[in-house]
């Protein structure tokens, strides 16, 4: 509709290069980039912070209601806060990382975060990166793109990060950590991961990251008319 925000959704499961390609599609495009993952992180901190148990829904949500998040649109240098403090570095963390689907599972913390999300576009082109943009927070969406990748191809993309990194890692165990997470993420009863009807899937499992910025780039100035 012509009511409908100037976004880009970009909805995929991780190790599809998701981040790094919204990143760099903002950046082309001069566009806001809305990284949604990070509230549902930042969501998870606070509720790490507190103590509370991630598994009881009523308590999370009642940390998750009173914690002010904030996440800048600018496509670099962005900065998360949880309140006054800048969390950027620490909800990456293996803990975080850990405990974000529990939390991002609890109706009530989506409902708020979405009306978050919702907010935080105006009329400026914007990359909002997620699981569920095309499908829930943006489902009028002028473009919509579903990342995907083969099970090994993500896998052995967090295998070589982990080793870049100099993390200990068993590629036999981070395929394993990949199809449990795709079993949870897109079998959950709240906003399960999948593609919206209208999206344009594009799988990444054999290219490099610049042919798939490359790709989406032409997608959205042939279909939003961006020049
Ligand atoms: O993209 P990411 O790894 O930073 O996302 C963190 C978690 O948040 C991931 O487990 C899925 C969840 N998430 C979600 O449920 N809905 C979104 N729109 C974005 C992320």
């Amino acid at each position: 509709t012509d009511s409908s925000p100037p976004v880009v959704a970009i909805d995929g499961p991780a190790g599809t290069g998701k981040s790094s390609v919204s990143g760099a599609l903002a950046e082309r495009l001069n566009a806001g980039l809305l990284d949604t993952g990070a509230m549902y992180r930042v969501a998870t901190l606070a509720v790490l912070r507190a103590g509370v148990n991630v598994d009881d829904a009523d308590a999370v949500y009642g940390v998750v209601a009173r914690v002010r998040v904030q996440v800048t649109t600018a496509p670099t240098d962005q900065q998360v806060l949880m309140g006054d403090e800048d969390v950027t570095a620490e909800i990456r963390s293996a803990t975080v990382t850990a405990n974000v689907s529990a939390v991002s599972a609890i109706p009530a913390v989506r409902e708020q975060l979405v009306a978050l999300q919702r907010g935080a576009v105006g009329d400026v082109l914007t990359v909002v990166e997620g699981r569920d943009i095309g499908t829930v927070v943006f489902p009028d969406a002028p473009l919509k793109i579903f990342l995907t990748a083969s099970a090994a191809a993500r896998a052995d993309r967090r295998h070589r990060q982990n080793v870049d990194a100099g993390r200990d890692s068993d590629y036999d165990e981070v395929l394993a950590a990949v199809e449990r997470r795709d079993h949870l993420d897109s079998t959950r009863a709240v906003s399960p991961l999948r593609a919206a009807a209208d999206a344009v899937v594009v799988d990444t499992s054999e290219s490099t990251k610049e042919q798939v910025i490359d790709r989406l780039e032409s997608l959205v100035r042939d279909t939003l008319g961006v020049r």
